[in-house]
């Protein structure tokens, strides 16, 4: 039996963390054998690409280091982890995936998003999610729940409404597997939501 993969997108403050901790603990309780992980990050090696990103020591990083250190998380990430779990038929709740590097790298940053799309099935070896939930709010509102920033939070505005365009039309071309959450709304509110299309997907 394959599980399932779940991804969480959104911009900065969006609410993911918290909402996806949450759910994996209400899976459980449900009797669900649950993968919590993240992106970047995730495993040893992940965690260590990880610090390189976010460190504003590295603001001078060319677009192309900054998408290769990406995938190189991913592709650790996705032999290491997330291949295994789903073969072992578990539920893999991932706080962000491949469609931040279409987001950020892509639509906001401004690299070829087709060029993207194939570097990032040659990182994955093809793992794309079977329903990602993309938590919307306005950038504004994301950015002020925030207490520190790393170097990516730290983009201009501007960049980070490029961010919620690039969602927007990446939700638009795949209907079927993104599942848009408002998320202003009250947190229980939207975990319930949440849970309920999961647990749909789940039987
Ligand atoms: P993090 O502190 O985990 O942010 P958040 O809590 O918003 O998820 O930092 C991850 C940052 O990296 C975030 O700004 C989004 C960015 N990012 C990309 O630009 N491309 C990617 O492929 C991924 C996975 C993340």
């Amino acid at each position: 039996m394959r599980g399932l993969f779940v991804t969480f997108e959104g911009t900065e403050g969006s609410g993911k963390s918290t909402q996806i901790r949450a759910l994996a603990e209400f899976l459980r309780e449900q009797g669900y054998s649950v993968v919590l992980t993240r992106e970047p990050g995730g495993t040893p090696i992940g965690d260590q690409v990880r610090r390189i990103l976010l460190d504003h020591a590295n603001d001078e990083m060319h677009p192309r280091t900054e998408v290769l250190l990406f995938l190189a998380s991913r592709a650790q990430h996705v032999e290491e982890l997330i291949r295994p779990a789903l073969k072992a038929g578990k539920v893999v709740l991932c706080d962000r995936y491949a469609d931040s590097t279409l987001a950020y790298q892509g639509y906001a940053r401004g690299e070829d998003v087709s060029e993207l799309r194939r570097l990032i099935d040659y990182a994955t070896g093809g793992l794309w999610p079977d329903l990602t939930f993309w938590l919307d709010l306005p950038v504004e509102e994301g950015l002020a729940r925030l207490d520190s920033k790393n170097r990516l939070d730290s983009e201009a505005l501007t960049f980070h409404r490029r961010v919620r365009e690039g969602y927007k039309r990446l939700a638009a071309a795949e209907p079927q597997r993104w599942v848009r959450i408002d998320g202003t709304l009250p947190r229980a509110e939207i975990q319930e939501q949440i849970r309920k299309i999961l647990l749909a997907r789940l039987k």
